[in-house]
């Protein structure tokens, strides 16, 4: 595990609220549950690297990278629920629902939701960025995590089901479900690093076309992986009836297409001064993972 790795994994648990209640115990427990379950750490990472790149701090940006992570997770919580996709296994454990019940992982995301917007203003937070880039980093992450993000995304998503859908729609499904929270955290790094508007909007093109291969190297994986590998079900998508890339054009043209979004990505990484090699190599990384 890289030093970063080990870092997040702690920092996270660090953020978790606390409580001398019972029943609030036991909710902040199902939240740590699926906080701490692992993962691939995807957001906080580009958010670290954008931070390093523009010349700002891993210290700095650590509370905007768990608050990120705080997001992703309650999207997966809610996403798994019965009435959503209706999953029992995520990052290798039952999904929150199972151990927990509906009710209890539906307050779960919602406590993960509403302490990561807490997380980007705390005092560590605010005395390593100041006001500014904290109040920047509330309304990006806002932005890319509501109605018109992530949200918006998983609302076309359920739309979608049983329809036949064009690739042009699913491109936008697709940008918004899982490249929105991918926008938030490279746009993160650059906030806390001060980084100026080209930096900023270049970030955002890398996040968009990774974003968007990520999502479709997921639909394929759910197809050609095994659920013992990826700790979540596969086949989950054709259950579901979902409108996927994968259900449209095919693994072929899917892996065609991801690696040219890969490339795309990499070649917005011009617009930066720095090294840029980890960045390039994380998106080849998630374009050749297997889980
Ligand atoms: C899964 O995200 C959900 C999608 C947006 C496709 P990840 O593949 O990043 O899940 P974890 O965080 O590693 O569990
Ligand atoms: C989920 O897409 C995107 C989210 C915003 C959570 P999927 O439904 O394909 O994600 P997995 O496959 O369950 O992780
Ligand atoms: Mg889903
Ligand atoms: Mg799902
Ligand atoms: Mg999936």
């Amino acid at each position: 595990m890289s030093d970063f790795s080990e870092r997040i994994e702690k920092e996270l648990v660090s953020f978790l609220p606390e409580s001398e209640n019972e029943n609030v115990k036991t909710l902040i427990s199902s939240m740590s549950y699926s906080l701490t379950a692992g993962g691939k750490r995807v957001r906080p990472m580009l958010a670290a690297e954008f931070a390093k790149i523009c010349g700002g701090s891993e210290d700095a940006v650590i509370p905007f990278a768990c608050a990120i992570e705080m997001i992703h997770t309650y999207s997966l919580i809610h996403d798994d629920l019965p009435c959503m996709d209706n999953d029992d296994l995520r990052r290798g454990k039952p999904t929150n629902h199972k151990v927990y019940g509906e009710a209890t992982a539906l307050l779960a995301g919602n406590g993960l939701l509403t302490h990561a917007f807490g997380t980007l203003v705390s005092d560590r937070a605010l005395a390593l960025n100041g006001a500014e880039k904290c109040a920047k980093a509330v309304r990006v992450l806002a932005e890319y995590s509501g109605a018109d993000g992530m949200l918006g995304g998983q609302m076309i998503d359920l739309e979608n089901e049983g329809k036949s859908v064009g690739a042009d729609s699913l491109k936008i499904m697709d940008i918004k479900k899982t490249g929105a929270l991918m926008v938030a955290a490279c746009q993160l790094g650059c906030i806390s690093a001060g980084a100026d508007e080209t930096k900023i909007e270049a970030a955002t093109e890398y996040a968009e076309n990774i974003g968007l291969a990520f999502q479709i190297i997921d639909d394929i994986l759910d197809v050609t992986s095994s659920t013992e590998l990826l700790g979540k079900p596969v086949g989950s998508d054709n259950e579901n009836d979902k409108s996927t890339y994968v259900a449209l054009l095919g693994i072929d043209e899917c892996r065609r297409i991801s690696k040219e979004l890969t490339e795309k990505a990499v070649n917005s990484l011009s617009a930066f001064d720095g090294d840029t090699k980890v960045l390039e190599d994380f998106a080849y990384y998630l374009l050749n993972r297997d889980k």
